[in-house]
């Protein structure tokens, strides 16, 4: 039989403790084979949130990884319960349940079955690593790498040249997403789209007195949350994205010339080719006299 490399200096540095454990009259516990000399990495857990997690440090390994008796007497041929890999990877069902037994009822998990992620058959481990001191996850810096890897046309849009500074680290994708499900769109942390812009840009909260009507049902109808080629995140450009609603508007959406204008000057609607250089406050207005939303 292969074994891979370092198991034989496992199982060999094990024989000892074994024989040891045996001579003392009990059965080997985990950290009689897997000590800290022959497999270092494996013992970083005993210094993380999970380091105590039962009587014991072996009853630690066993709460995650079953209680395994027939992997103990026989390791280089029996799997231990619960394995998440590299040779005995158990499948998705036992993998996400060994967490899941203390984490089911937990807060952050509550929308977890149904949720995006757990119907496509993500493994808990496929974002999280439980020997690592510092778990990926759930690191600012490197959580939204971790998104990218899978969600390539998203990380596409995080280099447009507008976009929500994610790739700069000052927003990640768990600011918006909740990885393990929600009960909105997207697996957002709030209901709507719009509760979760409003909750980083209050100011467009309003009440107005002047609302202008898709600010307040829905801000995906000009913006595109990842990123965009046009300025602002909007997704379309100047008067193109106004007109997409407005085509009818009386005077707009007309290409004005500079014919019919005292003096011939250029019609001011095509300054800028924006009907922002009047109707600036498109978010809503509080001015008395704000309803065209012009101040
Ligand atoms: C008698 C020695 C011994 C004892 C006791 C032992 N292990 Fe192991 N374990 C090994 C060896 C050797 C390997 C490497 C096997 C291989 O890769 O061929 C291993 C591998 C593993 C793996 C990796 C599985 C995989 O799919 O790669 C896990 C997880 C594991 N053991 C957990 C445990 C747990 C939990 C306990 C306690 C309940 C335990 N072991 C007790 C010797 C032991
Ligand atoms: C919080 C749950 C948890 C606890 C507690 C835990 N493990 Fe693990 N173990 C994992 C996960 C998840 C992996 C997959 C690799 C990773 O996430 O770092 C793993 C991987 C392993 C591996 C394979 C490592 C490799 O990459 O080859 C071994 C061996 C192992 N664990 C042994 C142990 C032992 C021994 C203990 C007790 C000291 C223990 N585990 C405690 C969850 C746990
Ligand atoms: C025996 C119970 C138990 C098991 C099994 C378990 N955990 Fe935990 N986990 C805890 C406790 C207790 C905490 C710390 C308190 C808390 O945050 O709820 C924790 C915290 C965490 C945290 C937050 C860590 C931090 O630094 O804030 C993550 C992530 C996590 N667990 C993931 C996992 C994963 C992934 C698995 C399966 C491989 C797993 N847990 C298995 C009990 C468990
Ligand atoms: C798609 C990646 C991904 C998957 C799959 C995943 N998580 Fe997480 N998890 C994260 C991220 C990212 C965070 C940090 C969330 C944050 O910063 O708001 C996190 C946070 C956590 C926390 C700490 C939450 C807190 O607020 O203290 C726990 C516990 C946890 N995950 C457990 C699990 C368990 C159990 C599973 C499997 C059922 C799982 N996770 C599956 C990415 C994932
Ligand atoms: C291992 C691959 C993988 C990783 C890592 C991963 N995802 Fe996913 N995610 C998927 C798959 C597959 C789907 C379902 C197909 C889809 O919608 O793209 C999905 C769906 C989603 C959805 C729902 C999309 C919708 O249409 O409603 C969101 C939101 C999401 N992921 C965010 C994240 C975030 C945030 C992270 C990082 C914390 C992350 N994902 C990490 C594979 C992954
Ligand atoms: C500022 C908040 C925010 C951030 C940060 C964010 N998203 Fe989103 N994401 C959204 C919103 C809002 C939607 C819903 C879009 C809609 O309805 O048009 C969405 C939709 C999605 C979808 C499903 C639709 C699609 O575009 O494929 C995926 C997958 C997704 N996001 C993944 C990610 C990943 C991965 C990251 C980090 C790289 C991320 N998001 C960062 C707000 C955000
Ligand atoms: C987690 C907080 C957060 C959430 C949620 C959020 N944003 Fe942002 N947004 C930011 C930050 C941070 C910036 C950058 C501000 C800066 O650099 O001054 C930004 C910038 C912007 C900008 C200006 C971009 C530019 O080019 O100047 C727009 C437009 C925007 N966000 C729209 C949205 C929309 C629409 C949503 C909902 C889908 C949303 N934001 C949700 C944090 C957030
Ligand atoms: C009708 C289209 C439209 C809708 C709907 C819309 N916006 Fe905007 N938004 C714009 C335009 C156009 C700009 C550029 C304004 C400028 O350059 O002066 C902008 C700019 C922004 C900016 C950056 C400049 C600033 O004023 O801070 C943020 C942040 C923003 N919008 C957030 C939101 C949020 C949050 C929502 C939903 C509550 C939303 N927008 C809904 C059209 C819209
Ligand atoms: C998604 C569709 C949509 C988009 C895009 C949109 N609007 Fe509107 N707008 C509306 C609706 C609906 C109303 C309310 C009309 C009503 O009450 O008769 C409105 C009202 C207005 C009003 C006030 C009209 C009045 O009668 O008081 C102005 C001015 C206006 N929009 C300008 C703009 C500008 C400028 C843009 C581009 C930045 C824009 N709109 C983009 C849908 C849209
Ligand atoms: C030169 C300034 C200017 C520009 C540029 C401009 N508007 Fe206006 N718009 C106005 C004024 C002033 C009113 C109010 C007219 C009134 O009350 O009679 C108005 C009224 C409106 C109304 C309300 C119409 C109604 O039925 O009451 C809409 C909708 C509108 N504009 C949309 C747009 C759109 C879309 C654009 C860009 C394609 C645009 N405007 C460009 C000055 C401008």
């Amino acid at each position: 039989m292969a074994l891979p490399p370092g198991s034989r200096a496992l199982l060999s540095g094990c024989c000892v403790l074994l024989s040891a454990a045996l001579a003392a009259g009990r059965e080997a516990g985990c950290l009689d084979c897997h000590t800290a000399a022959a497999d270092a990495p494996v013992h970083a857990v005993l210094r993380t949130v999970h380091g105590n997690l039962g009587e014991g440090r072996a009853q630690t390994c066993r709460a995650c990884h079953g209680d395994s008796p027939a992997h103990a007497r026989e390791p280089a041929g029996e799997a231990p319960e619960v394995s998440f890999g590299p040779r005995w990877r158990s499948g998705i069902e036992v993998r996400n349940g060994s967490c899941l037994a203390c984490h089911q009822a937990n807060g952050p998990l509550l929308s977890w079955q149904g949720s995006s992620h757990q119907r496509e058959d993500l493994a808990c481990d496929s974002c999280h690593t439980s020997h690592s001191q510092r778990d990926g996850a759930l690191d600012e810096d490197t959580s939204s790498h971790l998104c990218g890897a899978c969600h390539q046309p998203v990380r596409a849009q995080l280099r447009l040249p507008s976009r929500h500074p994610i790739a700069e680290g000052k927003t990640a994708c768990s600011d918006c997403h909740n990885p393990h499900g929600g009960s909105g769109e997207a697996d957002l942390y709030q209901v709507s789209v719009n509760d979760n812009c409003l909750s980083c840009h209050q100011d467009k909260r309003g009440p107005f007195l002047w609302e202008h009507a898709p600010v307040a049902e829905d801000c995906a109808l000009c913006h595109r949350p990842h990123g965009s080629v046009h300025e602002r995140l909007l997704s379309a450009r100047g008067p193109a994205l106004c007109q997409q609603c407005h085509a009818a508007a009386f005077h707009p959406s007309l290409p004005y010339g500079r014919g019919g204008l005292p003096g011939g000057a250029p019609n001011p609607n095509l300054l800028g080719k924006n009907c922002l250089n009047c109707h600036s406050q498109v978010h809503g207005s509080n001015h008395p006299s704000g309803a065209r939303l012009t101040r």
